[in-house]
C-alpha cells in the first residue's frame, strides 16, 4: 500500500462512528428549548412567533421529503451552524452559533462525505433525522 493511501485508511478509522456520536433525546430537548417559537412544537413550522416574520418557517418533518427521500444532512447543518446563512436564522450573525459549541463530531454526509460539527448540532440533527415523515 502507499504510504499515503495508509495515512487515509488511519484517518477514516479515528472518526467516531454516528451511531455513538449522536442523541436524539438531548436533540429533542435543544429543540424545544430553541426552535419551537417559530418552528412550532412537532416542528412543523407553526411556532407562535412563525406569524410575526416576513418569510414562511418551513415544516422541518418534510425535509427528506423535498430531498427525494434522504435527510439533507449537511444542508440542515449548515442551516444551523450558520455556516449556510439564513435569513430568519440571524444571516451572517448567527442566531445559534456560540449556544451550540460543544466538542466536535464527525459524520456523514447523506452523500457520504464526512463532515465536522460540535456534539449539540449533531444531536439535533439526530431528532430531526428521527421525525421525518
Ligand atoms: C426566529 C424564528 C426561528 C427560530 C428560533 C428557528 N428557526 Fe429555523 N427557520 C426559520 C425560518 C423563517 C426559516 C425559513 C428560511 C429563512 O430564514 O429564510 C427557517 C429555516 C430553517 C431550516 C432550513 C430548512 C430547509 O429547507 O433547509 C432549518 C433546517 C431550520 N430552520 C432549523 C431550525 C432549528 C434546528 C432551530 C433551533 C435550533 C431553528 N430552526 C430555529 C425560523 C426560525
Amino acid at each position: 500500500m502507499r504510504p499515503l493511501a495508509t495515512l487515509a485508511a488511519l484517518a477514516v478509522l479515528a472518526v467516531p462512528l454516528p451511531a455513538n456520536a449522536q442523541d436524539a433525546e438531548a436533540g429533542r430537548d435543544l429543540f424545544r428549548q430553541n426552535c419551537v417559537a417559530c418552528h412550532g412544537p412537532q416542528a412543523g413550522g407553526n411556532g407562535p412567533m412563525a406569524e410575526i416574520l416576513a418569510v414562511p418557517t418551513p415544516n422541518l418533518r418534510l425535509l427528506a421529503q423535498g430531498n427525494g427521500g434522504r435527510f439533507p444532512l449537511y444542508r440542515v447543518a449548515a442551516r444551523i451552524d450558520g455556516r449556510d446563512p439564513l435569513l430568519a436564522h440571524g444571516g451572517p450573525m448567527p442566531l445559534f452559533g456560540s449556544a451550540f459549541e460543544g466538542e466536535d463530531v464527525a459524520l456523514k454526509t447523506e452523500a457520504g462525505q464526512p463532515i465536522l460539527t460540535s456534539r449539540p448540532i449533531a444531536d439535533l440533527l439526530a431528532f430531526l433525522e428521527l421525525i421525518q415523515e
